[in-house]
């Protein structure tokens, strides 16, 4: 496809401002879901700490001269810029630069569409089908480079004080004025790391309650749970039929692969919340050909 419009690019930001919520697994294991069906697959490793970078071994790719900025404000193929990962995906890795990266940034025209104007269009241009970014977890230039880059973002959400309130909060400050501006689809907001059943009180069960009840539209199908089945749970008068086990869940495969730099898929072929990675990717799949 020609990548001269100003319209949705394939693939998708993976984004919150906040960290540790699951950002770069979920960005991994979409990238591998996406290629595994065949599709080039390009991984963007936005975050200034580049733990996705060095999880999956490439330290050195972390400190190295020529970095993403060379391409993001000097214009060099970002091509040069990707290493092949043994899983298939390829990956544009972070570098110890982009803290001062976002910083020279400031001073550029058009700051907020260099990522789409000189990464991903010439990657797409040059073939690539897909790109999913993980995006920075703090707010600045990059992060709003991330989101409109793609024009696609999936939010994670961690069981957590604050989480709906960090991420109203994102909504209005970040993702309302990129929507109203440019247009921002958000292809979902997921539950990630549920541990708990749903039968008792908790903050794994007030994150899938709230999300259900402020952002059911937004819930991928394998979170959603009907109102009326919390409701049912605390009725001492009702039976239902089975608890709800809504994901993603908490999986020592999903972090023993991370931790070993590959996706869950190529740990352990047989963990349950792989279908889960599979729906994200049937997302960002459906509202890229949109
Ligand atoms: N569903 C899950 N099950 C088990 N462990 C998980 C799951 N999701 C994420 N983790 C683990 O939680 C930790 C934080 O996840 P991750 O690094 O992906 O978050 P992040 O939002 O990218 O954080 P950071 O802000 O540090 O970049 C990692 O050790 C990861 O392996
Ligand atoms: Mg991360």
């Amino acid at each position: 496809m020609s990548a001269s419009e100003f319209d949705g690019l394939p693939g998708v930001a993976v984004s919150l401002l906040k960290g540790g919520v699951g950002k770069s697994t979920i960005a991994l294991n979409i990238a591998d879901r996406l290629s595994e069906r065949g599709h080039e697959t390009v991984l963007i490793d936005l975050d200034k700490d580049g733990h996705m970078t060095t999880q999956l071994g490439y330290d050195e790719a972390y400190d190295r001269e020529t970095n993403l900025g060379d391409a993001l404000i000097d214009g060099e193929d970002p091509q040069k810029l990707l290493l092949e990962t043994d899983f298939g995906v390829s990956l544009l890795p972070s570098s110890d630069e982009l803290e001062n990266i976002e910083t020279r940034l400031k001073d550029e025209r058009f700051a907020d569409v260099k990522l789409r104007r000189n990464v991903v269009e010439p990657l797409i241009d040059d073939g690539y089908d897909y790109v999913v970014i993980d995006a920075a977890g703090g707010r600045g230039k990059l992060s709003d480079n991330a989101l409109i880059a793609l024009q696609k973002v999936i939010i994670p959400l961690i069981p957590r004080a604050g989480s709906i309130n960090g991420l109203n909060k994102m909504i209005e400050r970040q993702i309302s004025p990129i929507r109203e501006n440019i247009g921002l689809d958000i292809l979902a907001v997921t539950p990630n790391m549920i541990r708990e059943t749903m039968s008792q009180h908790n903050e794994h069960r007030t994150l899938l309650e709230n999300l259900n009840r402020e952002f059911g539209s937004f819930v991928p199908e394998y979170a959603r749970v009907d109102p009326d089945v919390f409701d049912a749970l605390d009725d001492r008068n009702q039976t239902v039929e089975s608890i709800p086990k809504p994901g993603i869940r908490e999986r020592t495969a999903i972090s023993r692969a991370f931790k070993q730099g590959m996706p869950v898929s190529a740990f352990d072929d047989e963990c349950d919340q792989i279908p889960n990675f599979d729906h994200l990717a049937d997302l960002v799949e459906e509202q890229s050909n949109a």
